[in-house]
């Protein structure tokens, strides 16, 4: 069966690092119908097209999205992030956002393996606020932080029932109620009335700041984590940067009844410093490809596509050597 699969490649290294993970797929020998979609910050520039709701309509019949990246410097901060990326996870209902970090052993580091569920649709990101008095000496921006019941629940079910299938058996709540007294106060209760429910899990609470220093001091005690959207997406980074970097870093959002197609990137942005140098790591977008492939059913292509993502000797070389060293090992 082939999936249908809707291809934004978007903006600097975005294109350069999926042409690579549809390499690594076809090389997989899965079959994806790819609809590809020209949208991001040149296209923006180019005719002010930034996600038109027909094409928003349009992915509701695919089976999943799988994205470079988006954004360049002519575009001022937040109209692609907000127009597009966020459209996307808020429509389309994309409440998880998975981020996996593996890191073998080293001579001097142990290894770990912990996943990063982040809130995906609410929070900072909701875009509670506005100005008042804007540029004036005494203007006001607000930005508040949107926490709803639903929306945290079915975020802290998701990562109990993962933390469940883990041989670990461990879930870690980071936020930092000591500050955040009224957000952080309902994603403690929430998080502990559904603790009850899992016995044989064992629960951790850290303050976001203390989660910083155990992430690259003492990474190997954590198995799944779970949070809200900004911290998720400032720790994500810092897993990143303590698991091989930001070049391996992937991301699956995901909307887990399947009410719409889940979208699959590289934590990574569009770089638009090393574009067409051959320097871009594609090994995030295509783990994320890896991801996408497990979450359409195809569990054991995405199982070989990690497996050679793994090997070192696969690390070297320009973004073509390494997709090239990657779809090798898939094939064979
Ligand atoms: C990420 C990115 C996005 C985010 C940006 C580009 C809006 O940093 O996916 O982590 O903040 O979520
Ligand atoms: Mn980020």
């Amino acid at each position: 069966m082939s999936h249908k699969v809707g291809i934004i490649g978007g903006d600097g290294i975005g294109p350069e690092v999926i042409a690579e993970g549809l390499k690594v797929i076809a090389a997989s020998g899965i079959d994806i119908d790819l609809h590809n979609y020209d949208l991001g910050g040149s296209r923006y520039i180019k005719d002010g097209t930034i996600l038109p709701d027909s094409i928003l309509e349009e992915w509701r019949g695919l089976d999943a999205l799988y994205l470079g990246a988006v954004g360049t410097p002519e575009v001022p901060p937040g109209i692609i992030e907000r127009g597009l990326l966020l459209k996307m996870r808020f429509e389309l209902d994309l409440y998880i956002n998975l981020r996996p970090f593996v890191k073998e052993a080293t001579e001097d580091t142990e290894d770990h393996n912990f996943i990063v569920i982040r809130e995906n649709t609410e929070g900072t990101y909701a875009g509670e606020g506005g100005f008042l008095r804007k540029n004036t000496s005494h203007e006001v921006a607000t930005q508040g932080s949107v926490n709803t019941r639903l929306g945290v629940e079915r975020c802290i079910r998701y990562a109990f029932e993962l933390a469940n299938k883990r041989d670990d058996k461990h879930l870690t709540l980071v936020h930092k109620t000591n500050v955040l007294t009224f957000s952080g106060d309902l994603w403690e209760r929430t998080f502990n009335a559904v603790a009850t429910e899992y016995p044989q899990i064992e629960t951790e609470y850290n303050h976001v700041d203390a989660a910083c220093i155990y992430m690259v001091q003492d990474p190997k005690r954590y198995g799944v984590i779970v949070t809200d959207n900004l911290f998720g997406d400032i720790l994500t980074d810092l897993g990143g940067a303590v698991s091989g970097g930001i070049g391996l870093a992937c991301s699956a959002n995901l909307n887990p009844e399947k009410t719409a197609p889940s979208m699959f990137e590289p934590v990574h942005g569009s770089a638009p410093d090393i574009v067409g140098t051959g320097q871009a790591n594609p090994t995030a977008a295509i783990l994320s490809g890896a991801l996408m492939l497990d979450f359409l059913g195809e569990i054991e292509a995405a199982k070989k596509i990690e497996n050679a993502c793994a090997k070192p000797e696969t690390q070297k070389g320009t973004t073509t050597e390494i997709g090239d060293a990657i779809a090798k090992l898939v094939t064979t």
